[in-house]
């Protein structure tokens, strides 16, 4: 078994999110993909929960005369599996394949956009990855994200303590990483918009935004 790859991770993911799926994410995961056109990315894919979403905006893409072409991408080849299944029953027709963020196996200037759903959480060496999304998003392409990020305060000290007992359950998610000042400080992308929302504590709170790939 690759060392990417949590059989059972990949198995309880569904089930353990459901809830939060529905009354939590199900607005940003909209967000993420609303009017999206042309090629777009999924960065760390899953389980493809973000593939209802992107039919939508398929679907809207195409009737405004235009399409859109997915790529679900992750390391995982349990995550992939499931993906895979997600899209066949959804009738979407995206392109699955394995690849870790930090070598992403495109040409440059592939993409109008990536999108990044509680991904950045997990990525080992994430400013390689962030160096590879804006090398594969054309000049203008958008780099679109929805992480859970280090709490202040109570929250936050509990999410230092037990960060290490989290990340060996949760296939390598961090609860303590400071995505917003780890986007906003890369050179290859400008961050235009970010918000804070509520999470699911531990994993709270979210940040969603949307960076521009500079030329
Ligand atoms: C918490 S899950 C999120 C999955 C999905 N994006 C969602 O919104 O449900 C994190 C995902 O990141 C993937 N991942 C882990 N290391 C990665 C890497 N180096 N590059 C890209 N994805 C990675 C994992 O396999 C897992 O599927």
């Amino acid at each position: 078994m690759a060392a990417h790859d949590h059989p059972l991770f990949a198995a309880v993911y569904d089930p353990a999110t459901a809830l939060a799926e529905a009354t939590v994410f199900a607005p940003h995961r909209r967000y993420l993909t609303n009017d999206l056109e042309g090629r777009v990315l999924d960065l760390g894919a899953g389980t493809g929960a973000t593939v209802p979403y992107f039919v939508a905006a398929r679907d809207a893409a195409r009737r405004r005369g235009g399409d859109l072409d997915v790529h679900l991408l992750d390391p995982d080849s349990h995550m992939r599996a499931r993906a895979r299944d997600a899209a066949r029953d959804a009738g979407l027709d995206a392109t699955v394949v394995g690849g870790r963020g930090e070598s992403l196996p495109y040409p440059d200037d592939h993409f109008d956009a990536v999108v990044s759903a509680l991904v950045g959480c997990t990525i080992p060496d994430l400013d390689a990855a962030l160096d590879e999304v804006a090398r594969v998003l054309r000049p203008g392409g958008q780099f679109r994200f929805l992480e859970h990020v280090a709490a202040d305060g109570a929250l936050g000290r509990v999410q230092s303590l037990v960060d290490p007992a989290w990340t060996r359950l949760a296939a390598g998610c961090h609860l303590d990483r400071d995505l917003e000042a780890t986007y906003r400080g890369h050179d290859g992308l400008d961050v235009r918009t970010v918000e804070r929302h509520r999470g699911v504590p531990p994993a709270a709170p979210l940040v969603r935004g949307v960076a521009i790939a500079r030329a």
